[in-house]
């Protein structure tokens, strides 16, 4: 089969490698990839936004399956224009993929579904918002209500910061058009746990349980940025746990959709908090996570590009997925400066020594290739994975390959996994 895989991330590189290994691959393409695809696929200087050009593409180099990477083009509906060329496609409708270009629908969904989420008011006028906050005070959480790269939510403790939060998103457009509506939420607390499940019209199949690391610094703390670390599985979620969120989240979701005529089809990603009455969802992603999807992607033994087809033509009832019982974590490298303005193109050393450990992976995220050298082209660069047999020692592993890789300014946390591990481990 010729795949073309849609995308440039960490997470991109890691479903690309798993594809890469399936015996049904021919050519795999990745538009547009990085330095770490171009190892052994394809990269195509191909925007997916441009609809003509994708459709050329395929005519041009007889592509068989289609899989989407990230929200964008999946917001934009290139999920619906590959299907309307007859091509199977990985990666759900431009309606249903509202769930997360649009946060005020799922909010919406949940609240006729009775899904467990944080309480929550949306505001288009910056004025009615600020008096909502002068009102209840300032600690909530705030976020756009568009699309803005994981960057567009901030979680306020006091009336000046929550203030700030709005004239940022609202008055001076932080994020553009995404924030022309703003959604002010309960602030919960609990830790938080990445739940994804491959959706079809005939099956929910719930992946390994994930935990991501949003804030830039250790302890969790600093600014939000795409998620700087993950590690699959984690103890935080039972089975019980697990049982509940498939029951009362992921199960309502599909069906509430259904309910709307709208069938989903591809990664249903759920971001949950576990709070002290149970868990309560933030928010849905309608693709893979990032870097969640690197542990995940070492830990599969499966043939993903079977798994993927199966949910594209829904067949995922048959399906039956076998993961690598060790854990795996992943520590993401920064440009510095990341989440706000970065510098890119700085030389990057020691992948290699890096990539040759043992049960361990350098996934590329922001990296390009220029004549023969790998330089940073991004905010997050690097997703260094390692198998372990325990949390701790696939830390371990992961900071020690992160440490023969050098650019200036990188910046990691040491941390990921933190609250998977007791003291001593
Ligand atoms: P989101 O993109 O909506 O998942 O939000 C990004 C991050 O903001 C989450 O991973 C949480 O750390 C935090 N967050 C979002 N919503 C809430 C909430 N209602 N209460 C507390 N923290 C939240
Ligand atoms: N890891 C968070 C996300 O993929 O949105």
């Amino acid at each position: 089969m010729n795949v073309l895989l849609i995308g440039s991330g960490g997470r991109e590189h890691a479903l690309a490698w798993k594809l890469a290994e399936s015996p049904r691959i021919t050519s795999l393409f990745v538009a547009p990839g990085n330095a770490g695809t171009a190892q052994f696929a394809h990269n195509v200087p191909l925007n997916p936004l441009r609809f003509p050009d994708v459709a050329k593409f395929i005519k041009n180099n007889a592509i068989d399956f289609v899989v989407i990477g990230p929200e964008d083009p999946l917001a934009a509906g290139l999920a619906d224009f590959v299907h309307s060329l007859g091509l199977p496609v990985f990666g759900p409708s431009k309606q249903a993929a509202q769930l997360e270009s649009d946060k005020w629908f799922a909010k919406e969904l949940m609240r006729r579904q009775a899904i467990p989420t944080a309480e929550a008011r949306s505001f288009t006028n910056p004025n009615a918002a600020v008096e909502y906050i002068q009102m209840h005070g300032g600690s909530c959480v705030i976020k756009a209500s568009g699309l803005a790269k994981g960057k567009g939510v901030t979680v306020c403790y006091r009336t000046q910061h929550a203030l700030d939060a709005i004239d940022n998103i609202m008055r001076k457009k932080a994020f553009g058009d995404a924030g022309a509506r703003i959604v002010i939420e309960e602030r919960l607390t609990g830790p938080e746990v990445s739940i994804l499940a491959l959706v079809d019209k005939t099956a929910i199949y719930v992946l390994e349980t994930s935990q991501d690391h949003k804030p830039v610094e250790d302890g969790d703390t600093g600014p939000m940025t795409g998620g700087m670390g993950a590690y699959s599985p984690t103890p935080v979620v039972s089975s019980d746990v697990l049982s509940q969120i498939e029951r009362e989240v992921l199960v309502p979701t599909v069906d509430g959709l259904r309910r709307d005529g709208i069938d989903y089809s591809g990664v249903l990603y759920a971001g949950l908090m576990l709070t002290a009455s149970g868990p309560r969802v933030l928010e849905f992603n309608c693709r893979f996570g990032d870097p969640e999807t690197q542990p995940l992607m070492m830990r599969l033994q499966s043939d993903l590009l079977e798994t993927l087809l199966a949910v594209a033509e829904g067949r995922l009832a048959k399906i039956n997925l076998k993961w690598d019982p060790r854990p795996a974590l992943c520590v993401v490298a920064t440009s510095p400066g990341y989440p706000g303005p970065y510098k890119t193109g700085l030389p990057i050393s020691g992948i290699d020594h890096a990539d040759a450990l043992p049960d361990t992976k350098v996934f590329h995220a922001g990296t390009k290739l220029k004549d023969g050298q790998v330089l940073t082209d991004g905010g997050r660069v690097l997703a260094v994975t390692a198998l372990g047999q325990t949390i701790a020692d696939a830390q371990r592993r992961a900071c020690q390959a992160m440490a023969l890789i050098h650019f200036d300014g990188m910046h990691y946390r040491k941390d990921i996994g933190h609250q998977a591990l007791r003291p001593g481990q």
